[in-house]
């Protein structure tokens, strides 16, 4: 009998044949997606280049709606016009006449304050006339919070009100980060939702889950038999994890004064990245098993007092600098931005977490922005080998680091140490480079398109949980507040540079330096 060998390329080809076939052939129930604040910032820029962009690749089913919810006066015409220009300057894709034309004939628009009673009677009626019934006779409706959190319990109050979320419809409501300011604000958040909405209705988006290269961590962890074993405080010596911007806040000004560092991006992004690296192997693939694992990191970070904190956080805010050789002001010059403002826009940290695998490793977390280079890298530094047998040269030996490079580079790199050409026993750094755009050359989807899949398919595995996100404020909680009651020198570091020198000084302590990239 002849047998079947595939190559390894072969092999790859067959599972992205796969893949896109998947994706392709995804075709879910109707629906409709109803879009508070369908004509805004966020909705224009974000959700509906993906929207157009699923559409094109044929992943949304025959019959959906969309209705822009908004406080703009403007008919559904307008409406049309107004995302077709925003889709000419956002999306990523050519706007192909006829492909459009198809597009929008889905785009409805009602314009109505968020607190008035009667528009959520007519949105009631709107969803009735435009989403079919499924097959379980029902209209499943998407209610996506495109709004500031402060509209969100409003929101939540008149859809409850006017029974928007029962009988026939069978809904999903969709929240982009931040839940909540603390943990107290999240739990009463989480407390209005619950009235209206069950848990495995709830969709908390935080858009690092959608990377390909995040969701890969997992992949990385348990599909490799090689690094798990070395994967705890036997092997590793510490851990970074970088997550450096070049960019300002934009046009976000207002938004950031509110949020900062610390709410911005440590309490979701950082924090799912630590959970990631960190966790114990699920004991199943599902949405809940993998998050209880989450959890479970959440709540072994050592928890931090005043003196903690003042020792082992560093805080920082722009000043005005260069980025990559252009002039850009500082945070305090920014529009929508106090001319003393006390926001800080750098955090660094070390952390610990008291668990079995990883007592005694310090996690140092960094996050900036106006920072010299875009970088979200996670670095693994692995101990030195246990005896100096090359003499006075071990001294120059860089401890084996593996990285794994989110963005903007997507690849996963081993430094190790190798002997240089010659007489001499010298040893010398080179690394193995595995770059994802070189082994995969596909279409990929950006992280909010899989997260709308996600959320039109019910797979809520990307999502966070309700107590996942208190456990994750419950970590940062007291940073903010120890920051809020010692006023900073701000500003403390140039834009352009890697942050205030009290950052390096926190590894330097511990005889380590920030990765540069
Ligand atoms: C957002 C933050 O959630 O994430 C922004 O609000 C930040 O301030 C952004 O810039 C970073 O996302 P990405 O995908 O560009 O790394």
């Amino acid at each position: 009998m002849e047998r079947l060998i595939l190559s390894g390329q072969e092999k790859t080809e067959m599972a992205l044949e796969k893949c896109d076939a998947g994706i392709r052939g995804l075709k879910t129930e109707p629906f409709a997606l109803v879009i508070f604040g369908g004509a805004g910032d966020y909705a224009k820029r974000m959700l509906m280049p993906s929207l157009y962009h699923l559409f094109h690749d044929g992943a949304l089913p025959e019959e959906f709606t969309i209705i822009g919810f908004g406080m703009p006066p403007m008919s559904d015409e307008e409406y049309r016009t107004y995302i077709r220009a925003s889709l000419v300057e956002f999306s990523p894709l050519p706007l192909a006449q006829g492909e459009w034309d198809a597009f929008c004939s889905h785009l409805t628009y009602l314009s109505a304050d968020f607190s008035s009673p009667q528009a959520y009677g007519k949105l009631a009626l709107v969803i009735e006339d435009t989403c079919s019934l499924n097959v379980r006779n029902k209209r499943e409706v998407i209610f996506y919070f495109a709004v500031p959190p402060s509209a969100a319990p409003l929101i939540i109050y008149h859809l409850g009100q006017h029974r928007l979320c029962e009988g026939s419809v069978e809904p999903k409501m969709v929240m982009e980060k931040p839940f909540g300011r603390d943990r107290f604000s999240a739990a009463e958040l989480n407390r209005l939702l619950l009235q209206v909405f069950e848990e495995n209705q709830i969709y908390r988006v935080d858009h690092y889950l959608g990377k390909e290269t995040v969701q890969n961590i997992m992949f990385f962890r348990f599909a490799n038999s090689i690094f798990e074993p070395l994967w705890n405080r036997r092997y590793i010596d510490h851990v970074e994890i970088s997550v450096a911007e070049q960019l300002g806040i934009g046009h976000r000004g207002a938004f950031y004064e509110e949020t900062g560092v610390v709410r911005d991006v440590i309490q979701n992004h950082m924090m799912q990245l630590v959970a990631l690296v960190a966790m114990e192997p699920p004991v199943g693939f599902s949405a809940d098993l993998i998050r209880d694992e989450k959890v479970k990191v959440f709540r072994t970070v050592r928890a931090m007092d005043a003196s903690y904190i003042d020792a082992f956080t560093v805080r920082g805010q722009y000043g005005p600098g260069e980025v990559g050789g252009i002039p850009v002001p500082g945070y305090r010059q920014e529009p929508g931005v106090s001319p003393d403002s006390n926001t800080p826009t750098f955090f660094a940290a070390k952390i610990h977490i008291d668990s079995w695998r990883w007592a005694g490793v310090p996690f140092y977390l960094r996050t900036g922005k106006r920072l010299r280079k875009r970088a979200t890298v996670i670095s693994i530094f692995f101990r030195q080998p246990p005896l100096a047998l090359f003499g006075k040269t071990c001294d120059i030996l860089k401890p084996n680091a593996l990285r794994l490079g989110i963005q903007p580079h997507e690849n996963i790199s081993l430094c190790m140490s190798v002997k240089y050409p010659g007489i001499e026993n010298q040893p010398y750094n080179v690394t193995m480079d595995f770059h994802y755009d070189k082994a995969f050359e596909v279409e990929r989807h950006s992280a909010h398109e899989r997260l709308i899949l996600d959320c039109l398919k019910g797979d809520l595995t990307l999502f966070a949980r309700q107590d996942g996100v208190e456990a994750m404020w419950t970590i940062v909680d007291p940073i903010i507040r120890r920051w809020e009651e010692i006023a900073p020198g701000f500003p403390n570091y140039a834009a352009g540079s890697w942050g205030p020198p009290e950052a390096d000084a926190l590894l330097e302590r511990d005889g380590c330096s920030w990765s540069r990239f």
